[in-house]
């Protein structure tokens, strides 16, 4: 895959979570210290924020093999205890979208991460009894969008729990410095800049756009991605000044428009605007939240005064003046 490429694999090179890089950091180093498996590490946040490839990092930076797989992938109990049984000592086993585990395959995790065993009914009626099979030592990395999505047995057996920050503009420059470097392309501040700020503070965002706009500025004959060419070719992308596209604006639009500025609920949202309920909280809602354009309220969402500028609608929210 030709986006791994543009993927760091140490911590080094790894731009932003401070934080979390500063943890892992040291709970890696204990772990390697004391010839054990680091504990299960849950990544959450939303969507593009680099999830697997901070999974791939910790792997790497522990010195072990990663098997990777999702929560759909994984559709019966023998699925996973295969997986558990090829596990070498102190291998990463990284699950993406954990939440999606089914019931009776998070029963066969239970074991797994606290005794390092999975446990098999042989036979069947009266005489049917539960065997136990060891597994090497290993960590699992989960990955969700929500921590709120897991049941709490599972959630309550990882050790660590790191959750995924949006990242800043001068985070996303970087990141998208160091992808031109690697995709070999001239670019300045200014063409950073404006890919950052369109990016919705996602670095898969970010490099999705400095690609588009390498295709831009390599057909138009510049050898350099510079304010304007990133401008123009952003353009092409129905992406507005704040990287806000039709369904974004479709929601601020429902608010504002349709609702008086609401409160609006998420399933009435999620009609207007054809979207699934998840994808609104995972892709639409943190970055709307983020902007200040809406607000949650137990009743459901506001829109801002903020977001009536940006769609220059007067702002005449009685319930919001009030407050
Ligand atoms: N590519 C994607 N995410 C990144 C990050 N956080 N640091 C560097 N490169 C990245």
């Amino acid at each position: 895959e030709k986006d791994k490429s543009l993927r760091p694999s140490t911590l080094g090179e790894y731009i932003g979570q401070e934080t979390v890089k500063e943890r892992m950091r040291v709970f890696i180093s204990a772990a390697k210290q004391r010839g054990e498996a680091l504990d299960h590490v849950l990544l959450y946040g939303p969507p593009g924020l680099g999830k697997t490839t901070l999974s791939n990092i910790i792997a790497n930076e522990l010195g072990v093999s990663i098997k990777v797989t999702s929560g759909p992938a994984i559709e019966k109990p023998g699925d996973l205890a295969a997986i558990l049984s090829g596990l070498k000592k102190n291998d990463v086993l990284f699950i993406d979208e954990i939440h999606r585990l089914n019931r009776t395959i998070e029963e066969v995790l239970y074991p797994a991460m606290e005794d390092y065993a999975f446990d098999i009914v042989m036979g069947k009626g009266p005489n049917a009894k539960s065997v136990r099979i060891p597994i090497a030592p290993f960590t699992l990395i989960g990955a969700t969008t929500r921590t709120g999505l897991l049941s709490s047995p599972l959630r309550d057996r990882f050790g660590v729990l790191n959750k995924l920050e949006m990242y800043k503009i001068e985070e996303l420059m970087e990141i998208i410095k160091r992808s031109s470097g690697i995709l070999d392309i001239d670019i300045d501040d200014e063409g950073a800049k404006e890919i950052a700020i369109r990016s919705r503070q996602t670095p898969r965002i970010a490099n999705r756009f400095l690609k588009r706009v390498r295709d831009y500025a390599q057909v138009k004959n510049s050898d350099m991605i510079n304010g304007k060419i990133a401008v123009e070719a952003l353009k092409l992308l129905d992406v507005d000044e704040n990287g806000l596209d039709s369904s974004d604006i479709g929601i601020l639009d429902a608010i504002i428009n349709k609702f008086d500025g609401g409160p609006v609920g998420l399933n009435t949202l999620s009609a207007i605007i054809g979207e699934e309920e998840d994808t609104i909280l995972d892709v639409y809602e943190p970055y709307l939240l983020q902007l200040g354009f809406i607000n949650r309220t137990p009743r459901g969402r506001v829109a801002t005064k903020l977001a009536y500028d940006y769609l220059g609608v007067p702002f005449t929210n009685e319930e919001m003046l009030t407050k």
